[in-house]
């Protein structure tokens, strides 16, 4: 592709040209049309997100126990007993903010992917502000879930330092368009979020097969932590990743998410949550734009009913 001066001048007619969506247009033509106001909280409240999930046969990750008051922080012994590891996170929280992964427990002490040691006194006080709503969107007070914690695949050992990558599919229209997995670092604490510092990798639609990756918005080959080649990485079961993906769209009725899978070891593809304005820099991962397979669905009449006509249709769009 040539570059004029006009390209030069106005760097938004070169994005525009890669076809990539920016944040307006991603709002103005995508989220506000797609996604009723009305259906916002059954992605926004991790918690209606679960219950919606199992009701509709699409695994996540067990829910142990849901702090709702500062009173029931008394007991946390009591609560957490039975498991040696889990996840705390606030029901409304988003950015990865707020999240503990605790993955081992002695002595009376918590133990976090990071190595970080906390008291329970630490965590009863990590608690206490996710309920004061210090994660939570506009401050609202909130409530804490304590869920399974993840032991992601084997497969994606590479792609893990201290935490568990999860795979982002945007889904449009019911169709899969995009997906990226985001690989958690040193620095991003167990999280797989691309701005508490994960690294994101492109993954071909139509194979599942990882092509490159991006950290801190420079290109990198190598994960930074762990060494491993980014690229040649295949999801196992990709088929059933999209088709889960497809069916999330049906489960909310939204039209334009963003689906966040992991895999779990024992149990396989699990959703974690959903998102109802997902972020932009899975084109950074991907290396490319959105908006072509954007408008190539929108010109789409009919999208078929079935998951599976949606998944090939994902696989043929993306490939
Ligand atoms: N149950 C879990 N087990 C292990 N890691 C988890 C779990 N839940 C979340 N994480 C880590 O935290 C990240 C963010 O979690 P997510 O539920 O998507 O919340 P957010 O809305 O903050 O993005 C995940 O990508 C994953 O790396
Ligand atoms: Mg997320």
């Amino acid at each position: 592709m040539s570059m004029g001066w006009r390209d030069r001048a106005f760097p938004w007619r070169r994005l525009r040209k890669l076809g990539i969506l920016g944040m307006n247009e991603r709002n103005a033509d995508f989220v506000l049309p797609y996604n009723p106001r009305a259906l916002y909280q059954l992605v926004d409240d991790k918690r209606k997100t679960k219950t919606l999930a199992i009701e509709h046969g699409i695994p996540v990750p067990p829910l142990y126990a849901v702090v709702e008051i500062e009173h029931q922080i008394e007991e946390l012994s009591r609560l957490l007993a039975p498991h040696g590891e889990f996840v705390v996170k606030p029901a409304h929280g988003s950015g990865g903010e707020g999240i503990l992964v605790v993955e081992s427990r002695a002595d009376g002490r918590y133990r976090r992917s990071s190595g970080l040691i906390m008291t329970e006194e630490d965590l009863g006080h990590h608690i206490s502000n996710i309920l004061s709503g210090m994660y939570s969107l506009g401050g609202i007070p909130d409530c804490a879930l304590i869920e399974y914690r993840v032991n992601f695949d084997p497969v994606l050992a590479e792609l893990s330092y201290l935490g568990v990558p999860d795979i982002r599919i945007v889904v449009f229209r019911g169709v899969p368009v995009m997906a990226m997995i985001r690989a958690p670092t040193r620095l991003s604490d167990g999280k797989a979020n691309l701005h508490q510092g994960a690294v994101g990798v492109g993954v071909d639609m139509s194979t599942g097969q990882t092509y490159n990756g991006v950290w801190r918005e420079c290109r990198i080959e190598e994960h930074p932590d762990t060494g491993g080649e980014l690229a040649g990485v295949q999801i196992p079961r990709w088929d059933d990743i999209l088709a889960m993906a497809a069916r999330c769209h049906d489960m909310v009725g939204m039209g334009y998410i963003g689906v966040d899978i992991v895999l779990d070891r024992d149990r396989g593809p699990l959703m974690l949550e959903l998102n109802a304005r997902p972020g932009l820099s899975i084109q950074l991962a991907t290396r490319s734009g959105l908006l072509p397979c954007l408008w190539q669905i929108q010109a789409l009449g009919d999208i078929p009913g079935e998951v599976a006509a949606r998944v090939a249709l994902a696989k043929a769009l993306g490939g």
